[in-house]
């Protein structure tokens, strides 16, 4: 019997999200998945229910469709709080398509809202957001924490994740009932130890991790590091990795502060990272000594947009939400390399 309450989670099948709703069922909430599989698939959700050994209530909707959103709270009218996963993210796509990422991104999270502060009950809202928010920190800002002022998006994607946080705040100011909390993401990395989910881009790997594991498998021919001229002890970016487990487990905490704690704010943000940067070079030879492969790499020019160096200041989240990120990065790549074997069937 679960003891505690429903958790509707939208983008379940994406990345974070599927790593996320295991670790609220093992944490004993109910729950219910939402996703349309536009950037994901129904893989990841057998992969929950085979490592929770539960059944997991799980509906196929558009979150961008306010008749199809609505349609998961008449079949589950008990949902006590939301986790809103569901949006595009590519930084490179939103440069082209920002009406679609405005459109999809912002519309998803006015209806979750509305459909949250129109049940008469309390309503919990976490928002998943990104450092991205942060942009370029002021070296005197690093590592950065949330104070730090927000810089102007340098993408459609991260002014969505911006505007969202706008949003949200205002919608608190005038819903009585609603509780938002907004956790500002480093750089996600890893699979569950299980191999049974994990990150699964389509097409290129724009992002690092993923990029590394299939050149690891041969899938592309080598790695290139975007610039080794930066103002940085290798030359090249730095990064905070956080571990999906460890950030997945930091979504259950912030969802039971805001059931279970009366007197907390109504608006609260918490940076989620380990408080560490590691380059990406460090990185790469990390992943090599950590599995055995021999990872092809080279250089090539800086990408444009790339931010030079960040990493979190995470001691709110530390102390507030009793969480933090311990998983050595040695292990996480292992976890990641475990899991782009098991897809490709390689072993
Ligand atoms: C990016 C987005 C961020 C988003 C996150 C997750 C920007 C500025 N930030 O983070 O908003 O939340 O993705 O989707 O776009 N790298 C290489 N070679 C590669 C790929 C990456 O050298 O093939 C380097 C990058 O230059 C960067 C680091 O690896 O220094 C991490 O890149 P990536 O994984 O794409 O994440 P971010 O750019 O930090």
């Amino acid at each position: 019997m679960n003891k505690k309450g429903r958790v509707l989670v939208t983008g379940a099948a994406g990345y974070i999200g599927s790593h996320t709703m295991v670790e609220l069922i093992n944490a004993g909430y109910s729950v219910v998945g939402v996703d349309n599989f536009s950037n994901s698939s129904p893989q990841m959700i057998k992969g929950v229910e085979e490592i929770t050994s539960t059944k997991v209530p799980f509906i196929e909707a558009d979150c961008s469709s306010k008749e199809d959103f609505a349609r998961i709270f008449e079949a589950y009218p008990d949902i006590e709080a939301a986790i809103h996963f569901a949006a595009f993210k590519a930084v490179g796509e939103s440069v082209l398509q920002p009406i679609r990422y405005f459109e999809n991104n912002i519309r998803s999270l006015l209806y979750l809202t509305e459909l949250m502060t129109s049940k008469g009950k309390r309503a919990n809202i976490v928002f998943s957001s990104s450092c991205t928010v942060y942009g370029e920190p002021d070296p005197e800002n690093l590592p950065i924490s949330e104070e730090a002022p927000v810089k102007p998006a340098t993408s459609p994607y991260g002014r969505t994740k911006q505007m969202c946080e706008e949003i949200l705040r205002d919608c608190v100011r005038a819903y009585p009932e609603l509780k938002v909390t907004a956790l500002r993401y480093f750089n996600p990395i890893g699979a569950h130890p299980s191999a049974l989910i994990g990150e699964m881009p389509n097409g290129v790997p724009q992002n690092l991790v993923p990029f590394i594991t299939q050149t690891a498998a041969g899938i592309r021919s080598e790695l290139k590091i975007f610039g080794n001229d930066y103002d940085t002890p290798d030359g090249t970016c730095i990064r905070d990795y956080i571990y999906v487990c460890d950030l997945a487990k930091a979504h259950v905490s912030a969802v039971d502060r805001m059931l279970y704690c009366e007197e907390c704010p109504k608006y609260d943000i918490f940076n989620l990272g380990t408080g560490r940067g590691l380059s990406v070079l460090e990185l790469v030879n990390t992943f090599m000594e950590a599995t055995g492969v021999d990872l092809p790499f080279s250089y090539a020019p800086r990408r444009e947009g790339d931010i030079v160096k960040v990493w979190a200041k995470p001691d709110k989240a530390n102390s507030i939400l009793k969480w933090s990120a311990d998983t050595p990065v040695d292990q996480v790549l292992k976890y990641a390399w475990n899991w782009e074997k098991r897809i490709r069937e390689i072993e």
